[in-house]
């Protein structure tokens, strides 16, 4: 059975046994929000970026994108963090259902410093046509750095230096950074992250648009769901929800745990992990963001969740239509023979609330209305504003990271002492 999905319509909150937004919290926020909009604070670019689908640079994107994606049968994505978790989220989300017809693979590298992995992907597109689009902020992070050289020598050795070249796309810094450098040396084609957008803000700008352009998804949809995040109601349910994550934890709950029932949100919730471990998480504050994926974890956490220590609230991630259905047959159980399995799935969502629910445990719903590029825009967008009000809200800046610096610190001291 395939669905047919609705595009246009809004994410819906719901708040079940949770505190109520503080008044002081709301009225803070929106002196916050004023100040992110204000363009006079670093590193809210990110702001903006939903506006930018009329620009120069963007109808250059999809146009460049495009063109990788009739050119080529793989397009290689290296990138790390804030440069790879937005579009691995959003290809997982709406790439199966959404993308063109014919579009090339995207396949992930430098997310890891696995030899192993590595060299499986090498396996796998061996005998493919290859494209690469290496993502780096500051050009010099480890895992994309290795991955970029492993994959630039594979397509030098097999189309030449100056072919290899024109296969190779950078995303990167406008003017600092070794990738900028060697981009504009080599006639890279390049496309900027600005420099007053964070790494996990960066899903909106070249870094996932043009992974998600390659793929044939309409960006524009994804621009105007973030679009729609950002009118008041949307904004009005980010502040209360900011508000409400501020009171849960002022009243002792230190872990919110992500959970969801399509298999597809994994990602999304990789991304709202760093996404709020990177922000919030400084000044020894913050909620530590976990991730759940249901029913699958329901078998191995859902005894510590409906008994254990009460330091966590949950955030569902409820979709309303999933793209596909099945019918369960006959031959299973009676209680189960006849119904479709996404009716099954929704007694289970709705089975752990009530279960949840009578152990106090407080859960805020996050209605999502499909799977589509325009659902995720709202989903970014939405997120980011709460986490950017949050933790402002806790005193935090949201914006920096000073604490990732430190291991990468520790790890070149010991590969140059080695
Ligand atoms: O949010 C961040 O700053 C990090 O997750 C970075 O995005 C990640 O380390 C990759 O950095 P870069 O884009 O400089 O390679």
């Amino acid at each position: 059975m395939t669905k047919k999905v609705s595009e246009k319509r809004a994410l819906r909150l719901e708040f079940l046994g949770c505190p109520a937004a503080p008044a002081a919290s709301l009225a803070r926020i929106e002196a916050i929000h004023e100040g992110l909009v204000s363009g006079r604070e670093a590193f809210t670019g990110w702001v903006g970026l939903p506006w930018r689908d009329e620009s120069e640079e963007t109808a250059r994107l999809i146009e460049t994108a495009a063109r990788i994606g009739a050119q080529c049968e793989v397009l290689a994505v290296i990138g790390i963090g804030g440069s790879y978790l937005g579009a691995r989220a959003a290809l997982e989300i709406c790439g199966k259902y959404h993308a063109a017809p014919g579009a090339p693979e995207i396949l992930f590298a430098g997310l890891n410093i696995s030899g192993t992995y590595h060299a499986e992907l090498l396996d796998r597109i061996k005998d493919k046509d290859v494209r690469l689009c290496v993502i780096s902020k500051s050009g010099t992070t480890t895992e994309p750095n290795i991955a970029f050289a492993v994959l630039k020598d594979l397509l030098i050795e097999r189309y030449g230096k100056a072919e290899a070249a024109k296969r190779i796309c950078a995303i990167t810094d406008p003017a600092g950074g070794t990738l900028r450098a060697e981009a504009e040396a080599e006639g890279y084609e390049s496309f900027v992250i600005p420099p007053d957008v964070g790494g996990r803000y960066s899903v909106l700008s070249p870094v996932g648009l043009l992974p998600l352009a390659a793929a044939g998804i309409d960006i524009g949809e994804v621009l105007a769901g973030a679009r729609r995040a950002a009118e008041d109601d949307l904004r009005g349910s980010a502040a209360k929800l900011a508000a409400v994550r501020k009171a849960l934890l002022d009243g002792g709950k230190t872990v919110e745990i992500f959970e969801h029932y399509e298999p597809s949100l994994f990602y999304f919730a990789e991304w709202l992990k760093q996404l709020y471990g990177e922000s919030e998480g400084k000044n020894g504050t913050g909620l530590f963001p976990a991730a759940l994926s249901f029913s699958t974890d329901l078998h191995s956490m859902g005894q510590f969740l409906q008994e254990g220590n009460p330091i966590f609230f949950e955030t569902l991630l409820d979709v309303a239509e999933a793209p596909r259905d099945l019918l369960v047959p006959a031959g299973a159980d009676p209680l189960l023979a006849g119904k479709s399995m996404n009716e099954i799935n929704r007694a289970a969502a709705e089975g752990v609330i009530a279960a949840h629910r009578a152990a106090d445990i407080p859960i805020v719903r996050v209605g999502i209305p499909d799977l589509s590029p325009y659902s995720f825009g709202q989903l970014v967008y939405f997120f980011e504003l709460t986490c950017a009000y949050t933790g402002r809200l806790m005193g935090v800046d949201p914006f920096n990271q000073p604490g990732v610096e430190q291991y990468k610190r520790e790890m070149k001291r010991l590969l140059t002492n080695n």
